[in-house]
């Protein structure tokens, strides 16, 4: 067995004999692949958390397949990393289904209850509530994860649910000790848990934030997560779950209905494929704007060989091809169940070519020639992994409760987080959202209804290598993704594209937001003598990345040295 560690990422050097399951009666809308000739014959997992990458390889090891290892991550991100995402949340997963050829998305986002009421987020004075938009029972959609897990199960994985679900009801049950970032987040966010007590219960036991070493505990997600596992959609979306949920949601003012929770349905949409330079790009639909603006950046990107023009305008191109991404983000994207969106056009080479047209050769473009947002922090939360099976099943989910701990509302009795997702909607016309995204009608919120999400979990097939890849940071997923995905088209190892520097611009603030260290003094001197104005900030992302060389076949996975190296954990 070869094992190449870091302390959540794991290669192991499985040997599995059959191909993916694929139940044929499974509905999907998907597109197809050329056969990719080799299998790997082992697998990578990249996950932001080691209890969770082996939770992965604990379920390869009885006999599952990527997707069966993907319940086992993200139900166990969801016990030991509940500051980023969980059963209380939702995912976007883009698969690529070896038997078959298959690129598959499945939407496993949240919806809008049926009483969501707009006048639920303003303040009496018709300014908006942030409180209600980000904390308690009014900021959580329906959860989507769960019915997510179910249907991987169902229509991709090999074996039972209740076998891909076991390693994070062991975790929860029997308990781990929650790493730096979980307590950080618990800390900061301390005031916002002491307001429901059982948040507080959960998070808070004795009154207190954890010490670091403790064993921590969770045993009414162990008792969620076992309903889930022996009844499905049923033991979450109706029964005891769904009621227990839905009480605790109105005991804290909520409007929450026993018939939002068993509406719930997962969809599977038609990936966004395109072709960038030779190589495939399979990403995410609306209701992510991720693929779209990563499509439309790309389009515009492609009428320009990068390799050949200095770092400056390279930069310069991408910022401006951002920048015109964002703009159409604000203004189209929404819910594809809701709205009618002009997806032929904006992934269309010829919008592309006309607004690679109104890119000026050496000089920024100040979006206020196009319209104004304001911006805070994307801050980090959010979470994505990436696997790789030895059948060359691939899976990038990314999964989110939105903000850091969601609402911050457990709902009493279940263990489950609730998300803050409201806010991705446009909840008051023209006022920006946490990210500091705008948006139009085509996000406002609807009953029922999916909010606008960023996330951009991507496959990149080329030539000879092939990437899983994403990220969480709001609105920054969408740049960050795009970036990773150049690096590995430069030649970058796993390593190097999860590492490598990072900025963004989003439109609106009309600023580029840089990492330290992005850019040279040289090249920021360059990019504001072109009218850019830079701005650092911290943090950067969590991308998660496994890469097949099919020369070599070699799998490869790695994971952002920003945030593992700060835990300082080699397994
Ligand atoms: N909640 C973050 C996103 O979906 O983009």
């Amino acid at each position: 067995m070869k094992v190449a560690l870091r302390w959540h990422v794991l290669l192991i050097g499985f040997v599995l004999t059959t191909g993916a399951a694929f139940a044929a009666d499974n509905p999907t809308p998907s597109t197809k692949t050329a056969p990719l000739a080799l299998r790997p014959g082992h697998a990578g997992i990249a996950s932001a958390n080691a209890l969770a990458t082996q939770a992965g390889f604990e379920v390869l090891a009885k006999g599952g397949n990527a997707f069966d290892a993907a319940i086992a991550v993200a139900s166990t991100l969801s016990v030991v990393e509940p500051e980023s995402s969980g059963i209380g949340g939702g995912f976007m997963a883009t698969m690529h289904v070896a038997s078959g050829n298959r690129d598959v998305f499945i939407d496993a986002r949240e919806t809008a209850p049926a009483a969501v009421n707009p006048k639920d987020y303003l303040n009496p004075d018709g300014t908006p509530n942030r409180d209600t938009a980000l904390k308690g029972p009014f900021s959580a959609g329906i959860p989507g994860e769960p019915a997510g897990l179910v249907w991987l199960a169902k229509h991709y994985g090999k074996l039972p649910l209740a076998d891909s679900l076991a390693p994070a009801i062991r975790t929860a049950r029997d308990g781990f000790k929650p790493d730096n970032r979980l307590l950080g987040s618990i800390e900061d966010e301390q005031k916002n848990l002491q307001r429901w007590p059982a948040s507080a219960a959960k998070f808070l036991p004795n009154g207190k934030v954890p010490a670091a070493g403790d064993i921590w505990r969770d045993p009414d997600q162990a008792h969620t997560l076992q309903l889930l596992a022996q009844y499905g959609n049923a033991g979450f979306y109706s029964g005891k779950t769904a009621k227990k949920i839905v009480d605790a949601v109105h005991a804290a003012g909520g409007n929450w209905t026993l018939k939002d929770m068993s509406s719930y349905s997962v969809k599977e949409r038609l990936p966004i494929t395109l072709d960038y330079r030779g190589y495939k790009i399979i990403t995410a639909p609306p209701p992510s704007s991720g693929g779209v603006a990563i499509a439309e950046i790309l389009n515009i990107l492609s009428g320009f060989d990068l390799t050949k023009v200095d770092q400056v305008h390279r930069v310069h191109l991408v910022i401006e091809s951002m920048r015109r991404a964002f703009r159409d983000h604000n203004d189209y994207l929404g819910d594809p169940d809701f709205v009618k969106m002009p997806l032929n056009m904006l992934l269309s080479p010829y919008y592309a070519d006309g607004l690679r047209q109104t890119i000026l050769p050496d000089k920024a473009t100040p979006s206020s020639m196009l319209a104004p947002s304001s911006g805070e922090d994307p801050g980090m939360h959010t979470t994505h992994f990436s696997i790789i099976d030895a059948d060359g099943n691939m899976v990038a989910i990314t999964a989110t409760v939105n903000y850091v701990l969601g609402s911050t509302f457990v709902a009493d009795g279940t263990g489950v987080l609730l998300n803050d997702e409201m806010d991705d909607f446009a909840l008051v016309p023209n006022k920006p959202n946490v990210y500091g995204l705008l948006g139009s009608k085509a996000n406002a919120p609807e009953p029922g209804k999916r909010m606008l999400s960023s996330m951009s979990p991507s496959i990149v097939i080329g030539p000879d290598r092939t990437a899983v890849i994403g990220s969480p940071g709001g609105s920054t997923i969408i740049t960050q993704v795009l970036e990773g995905i150049l690096a590995f088209i430069d030649g970058g190892d796993a390593h190097d594209v999860a590492a490598h520097k990072r900025f963004h611009h989003q439109y609106m603030p009309d600023v580029v937001m840089t990492e330290p260290g992005t850019f040279d003094a040289s090249t920021s001197e360059a990019l504001t003598k072109m009218g850019y104005t830079l701005k650092q900030r911290e943090p950067w992302g969590f991308m998660n990345v496994v890469i097949w060389d099919r020369r070599t076949n070699k799998v490869d996975a790695a994971s952002d040295p920003r945030r593992a190296d700060g835990l300082g954990k080699v397994q």
